[in-house]
């Protein structure tokens, strides 16, 4: 097992479940020394640190709160930590029918989805070291045209385009900042955000077998690999990068 991140500090936004409590892990599980995990609900927050133990810190917020981000902010400053890593990872999918949006609903998901991660990154840049590494989370629809979802797709098309801007922004500090964009992963999403019934997520997962060509969805902690892979100095020479983690789904 490498040990990429040993005595190294990172926090993933969303690190309660699926893909971010993955890559909490994996950091864990690669020598970082401590792991500052964000969600809004405290149960879910308190159990996936209970589960990770006691190098992961759970910060309870909303990344849509400037708030909120900011207490996370002087937790860190508080704690004497410099972080090496951000994985600006929360985000909420849900439907929304175009004709019939409303204004909440656009708030909603652009506020958390796209707001959420500029600020997250912003308000975290004083105590990110000279560097460091920032990963995103995109997904695959940041260049597709799923029906009822254009604020979901829009909301990955706009943390995409984040991560090119942010790589010439953040560059004198030697920052990288890199995009994952994962495919069909099995996470509470489906059945959390976008409300999906059992037999629909089997259609769902029989779509992928048929047409991705690795013939199945992913499991949290192959994103996670991946996500790892952007933050780690294996990634030295990669920065405004997508890396598609999908099976191949959107790429054949
Ligand atoms: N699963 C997939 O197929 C897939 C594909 C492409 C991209 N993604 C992206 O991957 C990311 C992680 O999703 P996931 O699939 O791992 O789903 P998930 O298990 O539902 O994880 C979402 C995480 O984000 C947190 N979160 C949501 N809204 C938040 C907010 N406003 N402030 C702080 N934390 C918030 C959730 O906790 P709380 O609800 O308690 O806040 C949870 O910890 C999302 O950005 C999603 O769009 C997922």
């Amino acid at each position: 097992m490498s040990n990429r991140f040993s005595n190294k500090v990172a926090l993933v936004t969303g690190g309660s479940t699926g893909i971010g409590f993955a890559a909490a892990e994996a950091f864990l599980r690669e020598g970082a020394a401590r792991v500052y995990i964000t969600s809004r609900s405290q149960d879910t927050l308190a159990a996936a640190a209970a589960t990770l133990g006691a190098k992961a810190v759970p910060v309870r917020g909303d990344v849509a709160s400037l708030e909120d981000l900011d207490r996370l902010k002087k937790q860190v400053e508080s704690d004497g930590e410099k972080l090496d890593v951000i994985f600006a990872n929360a985000g909420v999918a849900e439907y929304n029918a175009f004709g019939t949006t409303s204004e909440a609903e656009f708030d909603r998901i652009i506020g958390i989805n796209v707001k959420g991660v500029f600020f997250t990154v912003q308000t975290l840049l004083p105590v990110l070291r000279d560097g460091g590494a920032v990963v995103l989370t995109s997904s695959i629809v940041s260049a597709k045209g799923m029906p009822n979802l254009s604020l979901y797709n829009a909301s990955k098309a706009a943390v995409r385009s984040f991560a090119r801007t942010w790589a010439n922004d953040l560059k004198e500090r030697g920052i990288r900042v890199n995009a994952v964009s994962p495919g069909v992963t099995e996470t509470p999403i489906f059945v959390n955000g976008l409300k999906l019934t059992q037999e629909q997520q089997e259609g769902f997962a029989a779509y992928v077998k048929q047409s991705a060509p690795l013939g199945r969805v992913a499991v949290p902690a192959e994103i996670a690999s991946a996500v790892l892979f952007l933050a780690s100095d294996d990634a030295s020479y990669i920065t405004g990068v997508e890396l598609s983690v999908d099976g191949g789904l959107a790429q054949v």
